[in-house]
């Protein structure tokens, strides 16, 4: 039984990078359970109470669910788009999960683990996490992500975190739960410097689970990580005894560095509390820098996964990923080293194989490939092709695909060179036909065995792989070709490229979107161009059947009276708007919208998720330009 998990996301904001990254490691592990006949669950999700999510709603105008729902959504459409290979999409706001975490609650309370008392201290609302000054850095700023952190002082309930102190460094020691196994010295220590109880309720906001009615204190919301992390029990049904129940424990929490703490600490305390098992590993993998830089929204240089996907395609970007950082460490993305690998590894090393093989059988063999010789000319390349894909199987037990596709990419070394080495096109001229089809065949021998694993990173081309040289990749084929070591014969139809050169870079970065700015310039004639007038609207109201538009009657000066028609009414209450001045595009061409006139364009500004209307300073006469 192999249930892995992702962190469930926050849905403060839209999926980037490092969410991918996650979730890739965790569908590749997955489909390699899969392939290999594990039962296999697999749960994704979002992590929508607590601080965070209330005040990103709200500056966006939305409700806490109404904006949970919207970015959920976001997220879940990401991962479908990326063919990622989920069992269990899970959300915070599911009746399900708030149902556990109370009773959870209830358990380590009844348990004596949890006591009332007061809170006093620092907290990040970014990292939603409680601090003491001490570990802050200079201006009470968070140390981990240096934002500023607010003093809270409220009465709070405290779990008995002290309390498994030994045991936690126990698990440690007797199970080795932690991947990288490097990171444990850290946790160690962190733990021997003394677990402090921690308070896990709040009462000074509202967007939370309240604690169990039962405890008759309805004020207090549970701690948000408590909360989040009992995603993995209420989401296998684990209370009910349904059918997912029995993947309980958990084999693996994949998480970043970041929030390794919570995972490794305050989540075993929480499960020995409830009387839960521990998972067997948590792993932990490295932070993604662009170019070398922090990403943040203010340098624009936040790398969005669909954009990369768009850009060069959802397999390269995968093996990317993968490929670049060796598990646990910190990684960089840099467009240059990714268009290399694609070119180097993806288009020469691999798609080029196929084109190889597929070109001498067709040549040589009528592209029919059968494995009885191969044994007899190559079994040295047989015998070193298959210690590296041993040693493949033996990096991916500790999640090391960068490992596990470098020697992966060795045993196709080995088919590649022999090609290079005994020149087959000579072998046929000198008359040794037999010899040149077994090396063919080892060939595609080598490069079955390599896609069988290769396809639990990069499914879709290694599905197009499988089919060119007609075999399935299926748990059956695994056995024969992986476990017993197989050969195969093949019958071999061409296939289109696999992979694709890239010649140029495609992404947008800051500073080609610079150079685009440069391009489109205009001259200031083509500003005067537009009339943007100032009016104010002396009405406004919302159109039946729209959620979008509002109708408006406005006042551009000189007996100017217009209806103008606008797509904020998400953003505004119609009511509102009366007797303000707004911007007007007013020489814009008549256009009909949802059955009414409009006649003009009124300006507005898009800041994220909200749209926001424009307005002079000052109160100035209808009918001014503006310029
Ligand atoms: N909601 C919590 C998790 C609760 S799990 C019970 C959370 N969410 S998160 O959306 O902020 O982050 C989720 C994951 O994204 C973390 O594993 C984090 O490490 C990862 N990453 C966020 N930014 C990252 C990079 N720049 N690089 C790599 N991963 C990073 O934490």
């Amino acid at each position: 039984m192999r249930y892995i998990t992702t962190p469930i996301y926050y849905v403060n904001d839209a999926p980037h990078i490092g969410h991918a990254y996650t979730t890739i490691i965790a569908d590749t592990l997955a489909r390699l359970y899969r392939l290999q006949g594990k039962k296999t669950l697999f749960l994704t999700g979002t992590d929508e109470h607590g601080q965070k999510i209330e005040q990103a709603a709200s500056s966006r105008n939305f409700t806490p669910k109404e904006y949970a729902d919207k970015i959920s959504k976001e997220f879940k459409e990401l991962w479908d788009e990326f063919n990622i290979s989920y069992d269990i999409y899970a959300r915070t706001t599911d009746e399900r999960h708030i149902k556990t975490v109370q009773a959870m609650f209830l358990r380590m309370f009844e348990k004596g683990d949890i006591y009332k008392g007061e809170y006093e201290g620092y907290y990040c609302v970014s990292c939603e996490t409680f601090f003491t000054k001490t570990q802050l850095k200079e201006n009470e700023c968070c140390a981990d992500c240096g934002k500023k952190t607010s003093i809270v002082k409220e009465e709070s309930y405290f779990f008995r975190l002290s309390k498994y102190q030994d045991k936690i460094l126990k698990w440690y020691e007797q199970q080795e739960p932690i991947l990288p196994k490097n990171k444990t010295n850290e946790l160690i220590n962190f733990v021997k410097e003394g677990l402090k109880d921690l308070s896990i309720t709040r009462t000074s906001f509202d967007w939370g689970i309240k604690i169990p009615k039962e405890i008759k204190d309805e004020k207090h919301i549970i701690y948000v990580w408590l909360d989040a992390l009992f995603i993995y029990v209420s989401s296998i049904d684990y209370l009910d005894k349904k059918e997912n129940s029995v993947f309980w424990p958990a084999y693996m929490h994949l998480v970043g560095k970041d929030i390794l703490k919570f995972h490794a600490i305050f989540w075993p305390a929480f499960l020995m509390s409830a009387s839960l098992e521990l998972p067997r590993y948590v792993a932990a993998h490295g932070w993604w820098t662009r170019d070398g830089e922090k990403m943040s929204k203010s340098k624009g240089n936040v790398i969005k996964p669909k954009e990369v996907v768009d850009a060069y395609g959802l397999d390269p970007f995968r093996y990317f990923l993968l490929r670049e950082v060796p598990f646990g460490n910190d990684g960089d993305f840099s467009e240059t080293v990714f268009i290399n690998r694609n070119n180097a590894e993806l288009c020469n090393e691999l798609g080029n194989l196929l084109n190889r093989i597929s070109g001498m059988a067709a040549k040589y063999s009528q592209n029919v490939l059968k494995s009885d010789n191969v044994k007899d000319f190559f079994s040295k390349e047989i015998l070193e092709s298959k210690n590296f894909i041993d040693n493949a199987l033996h990096f991916s037990k500790t999640v090391q695909f960068s490992k596990f596709l470098e020697e992966l990419f060795k045993a196709l070394a080995i088919a590649n060179l022999s090609i290079t080495k005994y020149e087959p096109w000579n072998l046929v001229k000198n008359g040794n036909l037999k010899k040149a089809n077994a090396l063919i065949s080892l060939c595609a021998n080598i490069l079955a065995k390599v896609a069988m694993l290769l396809s639990a990173v990069m499914p879709d081309s290694m599905t197009r792989l499988s089919n060119s040289l007609n075999f399935k990749i299926n748990n059956e084929n695994y056995k024969k070709l992986i476990e017993k070591d197989e050969l195969f014969d093949f019958e071999i139809s061409v296939c289109d490229n696999l992979f694709k050169k890239i010649e140029t870079p495609l992404l947008n970065s800051q500073k080609s979107e610079e150079k685009k700015d440069e391009d489109t310039k205009i001259k200031i004639d083509d500003f005067s161009k537009l009339k943007i007038k100032i009016a104010t609207v002396l009405d406004c109201e919302n159109i039946e059947g729209s959620e979008k538009l509002l109708k408006f009657k406005l006042d551009l000066g000189g007996n100017d009276i217009r209806q103008v028609l606008s797509g904020i009414a998400k953003f505004y209450n119609a009511k509102d708007l009366i007797g303000k001045q707004v911007c007007v595009l007013s020489n814009l061409k008549k256009a009909k919208i949802f059955g009414y006139e409009s006649d003009g364009m009124i300006l507005s500004v898009k800041s994220e998720d909200k749209l926001v209307l424009l307005s002079p300073n000052d109160l100035v006469l209808n009918g001014s330009l503006v310029g």
